[in-house]
């Protein structure tokens, strides 16, 4: 079985980005099980003077679900042209404990507005270069105009994305199954 942690950049119950997640586990097929992660909203400010052991337990957790994971698939809004701070600030933790080092990752950003928050993007691929992912570009998606793809019970039902997010989670688990 590959297991895989989904992560939202959004704490909003509503939240799009979430949803797209959601998509992605009715799609990926049998031997993937997806486990989204739900607690963004409880890991404290980073900071470096914490030793990796000394750490709170929300990010205790949060490295426990990583190391255990086989791929790891980020799905953010983006907030004034960056990645959501929650967010960021929950990478930020695992640079020195090294969770995300070779860990397979897919990369989406989700945006009402056609761009598919490309900046959030192309920030989140940065960080993700830092932390030592394994980034494939089969495994990068935008979402531009990301209300218009889901119908009212916020179920992704443009038919193109649900392919293309069918077709990102098999280029990330292909080799992995
Ligand atoms: C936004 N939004 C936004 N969208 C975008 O494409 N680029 C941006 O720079 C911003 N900036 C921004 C700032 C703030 C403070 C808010 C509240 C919103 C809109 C954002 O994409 C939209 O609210 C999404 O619906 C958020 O994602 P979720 O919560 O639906 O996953």
């Amino acid at each position: 079985m590959v297991n895989i942690v989904g992560i939202s950049g959004s704490l909003r119950k509503d939240s799009s980005n979430t949803a797209v997640l959601k998509a992605i586990s009715k799609v990926a097929g049998k031997g993937v099980e997806m486990n989204i992660y739900e607690d963004l909203g409880t890991i404290p400010h980073f900071d470096p003077t914490i030793a990796v052991e000394d750490s709170p337990d929300a990010v205790k957790n949060l490295r426990t679900l990583l190391k255990e994971a086989n791929a790891v698939i980020i799905c953010t809004p983006e907030y004034a042209f960056g990645v959501p701070g929650v967010l960021k600030n929950a990478l930020d933790w695992l640079v020195s404990s090294g969770e995300m080092n070779e860990k397979p990752v897919g990369i989406i950003s989700a945006s009402p507005l056609h761009r598919g928050g490309n900046h959030a993007h192309a920030s989140l691929v940065l960080t993700l270069t830092a932390l030592g992912t394994k980034m494939s570009e089969h495994a990068k998606l935008m979402i531009g105009n990301v209300y218009n793809k889901m119908n009212d019970k916020k179920e992704v039902v443009d038919e193109e994305t649900v392919k293309e997010l069918r077709s990102l989670v098999h280029s990330l688990t292909d080799g992995l199954v």
